[in-house]
């Protein structure tokens, strides 16, 4: 049987383009499955998944939780916010906890970049991030990729540019180990106060026009301005990073080609995008959300295999 090369989800930097394609084969099985009258199968029913959320999410745990209970997992849900680390209990002694209640898998979101990293070095189960401060944010990566491949046929050979806080964004450093394992080219465009110094180190072009990167691209990933990491101001105003990096329907319609809209959520509509963009024919955000729970149950389903 094919298998992953690692025991945990820790980072798109750890996994390798079979891993990907592997992911995604398993994903393509598991989209027929949610797609029948009967959306679940009892692969996983003797494995038992904790999700613990450090930081607040929408997408990742309903979608990680969704791909559990589609696979007969059992399930327990964990909120930082209504447990005992309110009382000062450490991330290792919370784990360890748990675990002892006979869990096999946990699925972590900390606001602390490395923090999966350094749960898989400490405790006794198969870790799989999903979010761990700036640093990486390996599902969305995926399940971006797969989105990317399902409407393009393919993803090496496609230019895509990442518009918007690549500093603060693990989407960004996610989707840039990812693409570029899968034979993409990838440019970013944001504000220069928002491009990482490192940035040059990742191999990806910088296009600080937003209209030459549009122009240049096949897909535009448009990040959210990450209002909650934003300690000082990098941009004048909102309305100054609206007029220079968002994207509206007539600036869209102007393009020579019809380009792709991706956006991981939450949107700020208006700023990163309008709305008639957000909606528009061109946009898979909703498409990229529904390949979320696929592309989740063949991370989850993979790396269980290793564990029985
Ligand atoms: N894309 C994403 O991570 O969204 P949530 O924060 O809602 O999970």
């Amino acid at each position: 049987m094919k298998e992953l090369s690692v025991n945990h989800l820790l980072g798109i930097k750890y996994i390798n383009e079979h891993d990907i394609n592997l992911i995604f084969e398993t994903a393509d099985h598991f989209k027929e499955v949610i797609n029948r009258p009967i959306k679940k199968v009892p692969s996983l029913q003797d494995i038992t998944i904790a999700n613990i959320f450090f930081e607040n999410s929408t997408r990742t745990k309903l979608s990680f939780e969704l791909a559990q209970k589609r696979l007969s997992a059992d399930v327990i849900n964990f909120a930082a916010s209504q447990s005992s680390v309110t009382k000062g209990e450490t991330l290792i002694d919370t784990v360890n906890n748990i675990l002892s209640m006979k869990v096999d898998m946990v699925v972590m979101r900390h606001s602390s970049p490395g923090a999966a990293v350094f749960l898989s070095k400490n405790v006794k189960a198969s870790i799989v991030n999903a979010g761990d401060g700036a640093h990486e944010h390996p599902t969305q990566a995926l399940l971006d990729a797969y989105t990317i491949r399902e409407k393009l046929g393919d993803v090496a050979g496609k230019k895509v540019v990442i518009v918007g806080d690549i500093l603060h964004s693990r989407v960004a450093l996610s989707n840039i180990y990812s693409l570029q394992k899968l034979g993409a080219e990838v440019k970013v465009c944001g504000p220069k106060t928002l491009l990482p110094k490192y940035i040059g180190e990742l191999g990806v072009g910088v296009e600080p026009n937003l209209r030459k990167a549009l122009e240049w691209c096949d897909v535009a990933n448009m990040l959210r301005v990450q209002n909650e990491r934003l300690d000082i101001s990098y941009f004048p105003s909102t309305r100054e990073y609206a007029m220079q990096y968002g994207v509206d329907k007539a600036l869209l319609d102007s393009l020579q080609k019809e380009i792709v809209i991706m956006h991981p959520g939450p949107i700020n509509r208006g700023v990163e995008i309008t709305s008639d963009v957000a909606d528009s024919k061109q946009s898979v955000i909703l498409n990229q959300v529904e390949n979320g729970v696929a592309i989740r149950m063949a991370v989850i389903y993979l790396l269980a295999s290793k564990i029985k």
